[in-house]
């Protein structure tokens, strides 16, 4: 018996050998970057980031945030935290991105705004490549990459946002929010017609309302600009939200029962139950291509 198990191990072992190597040579697939943005302010971009980053971290995946809102800590209030470096310290400092990324307690890990990211276009070839080596290091490191904008974009974000493999444009149901990302998906539009687009309506009163508004902006979409654009999903307006902020702590952990928690965890296990494509084209490679055309 002592020896059939001994046999067996052995056995193990030797298949184990055989295959670690293999898949140590597997090249790991790089991370999926998304970027989140508005044509109005104030929608809910860092709200939905922080938490539908949270709900991916329950689901395993290994999540980044990169605030990319000027001049607005954003992400770092809705944390209730006071970050102590941010990108363009990486920069100046020549910091690797591991040593300017702070984690949170649910081990959300997320790279701190107020930088002058518009001058990514203003950086000298040396500069340029650090920050694009560090890029390169975090997109092998993470299952997932989200960029947080601030309303509309600017030169240097709309490279990041083009180059990232979705954007997802959040509005509200109102007829300016609506407007103002219908103006948002446009503009993507224009800059790069291949890249893909998803609505998530935000503030809704329930699932109906906010089918019935994303087929509308859908509809003008395809006829006004020949773009076909997908439904990420809605979440209700809930007085959670406004709680949690004022507590600064994000709703998935000071509310994880609440209504606009349960709508994120069905958008996030979706979003995970996806094929998410190969990224052949890894986000730094694209970032480049972008960036040549500057
Ligand atoms: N689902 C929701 N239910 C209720 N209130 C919400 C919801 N989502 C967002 N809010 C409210 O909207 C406010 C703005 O949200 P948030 O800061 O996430 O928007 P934003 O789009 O990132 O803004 P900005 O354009 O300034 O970056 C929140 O402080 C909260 O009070
Ligand atoms: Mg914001």
């Amino acid at each position: 018996m002592y020896s059939d198990q001994a046999a067996q191990l052995r056995k193990s072992m030797k298949k184990q050998a055989s295959t670690f190597p293999i898949r140590e040579k597997m090249k790991k697939n790089t991370a999926r970057v998304l970027a989140v943005v508005s044509g109005k302010g104030g929608v809910g971009k860092s709200n939905f980031t922080v938490n539908f980053s949270l709900s991916l971290i329950e689901q395993h995946k290994k999540v980044l945030i990169i605030d990319l809102d000027l001049g607005m800590a954003n992400i770092d209030i809705l944390l209730g935290k006071a970050s102590r470096y941010s990108m363009i310290d990486m920069i100046e400092q020549r910091m690797r991105a591991g040593d300017i990324i702070e984690t949170t307690e649910e081990g959300l890990s997320y790279i701190a705004g107020g930088t002058a990211l518009s001058e990514i276009y203003e950086l000298n070839e040396n500069d340029l490549d650090f920050f694009l080596r560090q890029l390169e290091g975090l997109e092998n490191e993470y299952d997932v990459i989200i960029l947080d904008l601030g309303a509309g974009i600017n030169r240097g974000g709309t490279q990041m946002v083009m180059a990232a493999h979705d954007v997802i444009v959040v509005t509200t149901p109102e007829p300016t929010a609506m407007t103002d990302g219908y103006g948002m998906i446009k503009y993507i539009h224009k800059q790069n017609p291949s890249l893909p687009v998803h609505l998530l309506v935000n503030q809704c009163k329930n699932k109906e309302h906010a089918a019935h508004l994303a087929a509308n902006l859908t509809q003008v979409c395809d006829s006004f600009l020949g773009k076909k654009i997908e439904f990420f999903g809605f979440l209700p307006k809930d007085e959670a939200v406004w709680n949690a902020v004022c507590a600064q702590k994000p709703f998935m952990s000071a509310a994880p029962q609440c209504k606009v928690s349960k709508a994120m965890k069905e958008i996030a296990g979706r979003f995970c139950g996806e094929p998410s494509g190969t990224n052949e084209n890894s986000f730094v490679k694209k970032l480049k291509g972008w960036l040549k055309k500057r």
